[in-house]
Parts: C-alpha cells; structure tokens; sequence
C-alpha cells in the first residue's frame, strides 16, 4: 500500500506498529512522547493529510476532526470503548469507525477482581504499612476488611453486574470461585441475563440495595452518564463497595466522594475517572478508595492483540473494505460512504 498514509496518534505496541510497517504504508506518529496527549492543531493537521486514523481514548474524535479530511477512509481505535469518537457524525460523514472487542475481556475482567479483593481487604493501606515501616507486631484488629468469600461467618455475598455485555458476564463467571450469589442488570440484554447461568436479573434499585459489591460495566452513553450518582449511592449499604473499570463519566464522581467520605457506602475500587488524568477534589486522599490510572486491559499479550487488532482493521479500512469490529455497520449502505469512496479513486 505504498503511498497511502497512516496517521497513528499515539505510540502503540510493537505487534500493531509491525502490522502496519508491513503493509507498506506510510505511517506518522502524532505524539513520541508516551507521557502527553495530542495537541488539537496537531490532531486536526494530522487527520487532515492521511488516508486512515489509528487512535487511541485520549483523543477526542468530535464531527470537527472528522470532517476536515473528505479522503478520510476510516477511523481504528485501539480501546473496546468508542464514547471518544462522535460515531453518529461519523457516520453522517460515511467514515467506518472499528473497535477491540473481544481480546480485552478476561484482563479487564481480572483487573475488576483485583479491585474487588483489593479494596474489600484494605491491600494498598497494608502495603504503605508495610512499604513505611510500620509493622511492629501482628495484631487481632490490624487491618480488618470485608469477606469476598462467605469467610468466617458462611454468609454469602452479593455481586451486583451492571452491564451485562461479554466483560460483565466475564466478571460474573469469576465469582463461582467465591461461592457468591449474583445479581445483573442490564436494559438492553435482559434475555442475555435471564438465560445466564451465572447471574439472576435484577432491577437496577433492587441490585443496588442489596448488592455488596456493585461492578459497573456497561458503555459510556447519554443514557449512562451519572448513572450512578447521589441517589444511586444512596440506596447502596453502608457496608458495600462499589468498583468502575467502565467509563468515569457512568459515576458522579463528586458524589462518590461525599459517598466515601461520609460513609454511605465502604469503599469504591476505581480504574477510571470522569475527567482523566484528574480526580475530584478529595478523592485521592481517601484511604477506602483504591486508584488505578486506567489498566484494566494493561497486560502485554492484551494491549499486543489490542494494537494488532487496531492496526488490521486500519488496514481494512485503507483498502476501502468491511472492516472486521466496525462499530457502525450501517455506514456501509450509507450514501455518504458511497460518495467518500468514490471521491478516493
Ligand atoms: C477500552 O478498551 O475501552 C479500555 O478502557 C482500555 O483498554
């Protein structure tokens, strides 16, 4: 595909980047430096002179960057979510858009229960323990959590899913290990989790209110945003937690402060945050919140099948074929997709 360009916004793993040198295109990375983001002029300038846009979440894909390049052949995003790309403009615009379903479930489904276990037994406040200096002697009261598992009194606990789409059910499966019961809400797969094995369908206030620990995996929507908020929280227990490895945005993250600090609920297990890289005020010196800085699918086989995903369906999208993982099929019969590629030839 010599001639034909490739515009990556940010470094990938080396399985996509081989990928892609091997096609013959040419390719420019936007942003070298891992630790920045891409400025907009730079973002805009870049989509404007390529054929095809391999992008990760940190860049915002509104209809104003989609529309500056009338060439533009498609857009791979190396992440399952897509709530950073404006899909509905894309395909206005008749612009593919592709995702990485599918490879990033069990770690994202691990990282859940690691957060889970983490938070519920208190583990980053017994490592700075431990990491200062602290431990003099063992002790009956020292560091007392909450059971996972039935524990020492043989009650079981409740897991709450909320999204029941292939990592919510992921998240599910793990929790036979721990002899849990299961509650999933989910309103566009109830049929999905009535015929689960491993979860009961429960209506979102039932979950909450007797949940112990609420998982959050549903997409980052209109329809999501803040959908755990004040009055969410407030129908959880006090003894329960509540974990995010979703969207920040599907918490009202301010509340969930307030929630944490005054006791509305034990504690909350959070990968993602509703305005990356920052947290609400407060958050970060709460010892019942345990931080994690977006690494739910951060395993090397996992961002390697990401990027080689992303970067075989970037390829799909330059040779103006159906790209496996496009997220919005319907682009295909659109008559804008038509004109776009017949504006390429
Ligand atoms: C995704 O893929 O959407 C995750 O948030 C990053 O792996």
């Amino acid at each position: 595909m010599k001639g034909a360009s490739i515009l990556i916004t940010r470094k990938i793993p080396e399985a996509g980047l081989e990928v892609l040198r091997a096609s013959g295109a040419d390719l420019t990375i936007l942003q070298e430096d891992e630790q920045q983001g891409v400025p907009r002029t730079l973002l805009l300038d870049g989509v404007r002179n390529c054929d095809v846009v391999l992008s990760l979440l940190t860049e915002s894909l509104d209809r104003e960057v989609l529309s500056v390049n009338p060439r533009l052949a498609g857009v791979a995003t190396m992440a399952v979510g897509f709530n950073n790309i404006d899909v509905a403009a894309a395909t206005d615009l008749g612009v593919p858009v592709t995702n990485t379903p599918g490879v990033l479930t069990q770690s994202t489904a691990d990282l859940t229960w690691a957060l889970i276990l983490a938070v519920a037994r208190r583990l980053p406040e017994a490592h700075n323990y431990m990491a200062g200096g602290l431990y003099r002697i063992w002790g009956p009261n020292l560091f007392l959590g909450a059971d996972v598992s039935p524990g020492g009194s043989g009650q079981r606990k409740v897991l709450g899913v909320i999204g029941y789409g292939r990592i919510g059910q992921e998240v599910a499966k793990r929790a036979i290990g721990f002899d849990m019961d299961v509650l999933a809400y989910d309103p566009f797969y109830q049929d999905g989790v009535e015929a689960s094995p491993h979860a009961r369908w429960a209506e979102l206030k039932d979950l909450l209110q007797t949940s112990d620990f609420v998982t959050l995996h549903p997409l980052l929507t209109p329809e999501t945003h803040h959908l755990i908020g004040m009055e969410q929280l407030r129908m959880m227990k006090p003894t329960s937690y509540l974990i995010n490895t979703s969207r920040g945005p599907v918490v009202d993250e301010r509340e969930l402060v307030r929630a944490l600090s005054e006791g509305w609920i034990a504690g909350a297990g959070l990968d993602v945050f509703e305005d990356e890289p920052q947290m609400a005020p407060g958050l970060a010196e709460l010892p019942n919140a345990v931080l994690l800085p977006h690494i739910a699918s951060a395993s090397r086989d996992t961002r390697g099948m990401m990027a080689n995903i992303a970067a075989t369906n970037a390829l799909a999208h330059l040779r103006r074929e159906p790209a496996p993982n496009v997220v919005n099929p319907e682009v295909y019969e659109a008559d804008a997709y038509r004109e776009r590629m017949r504006g390429a030839d």
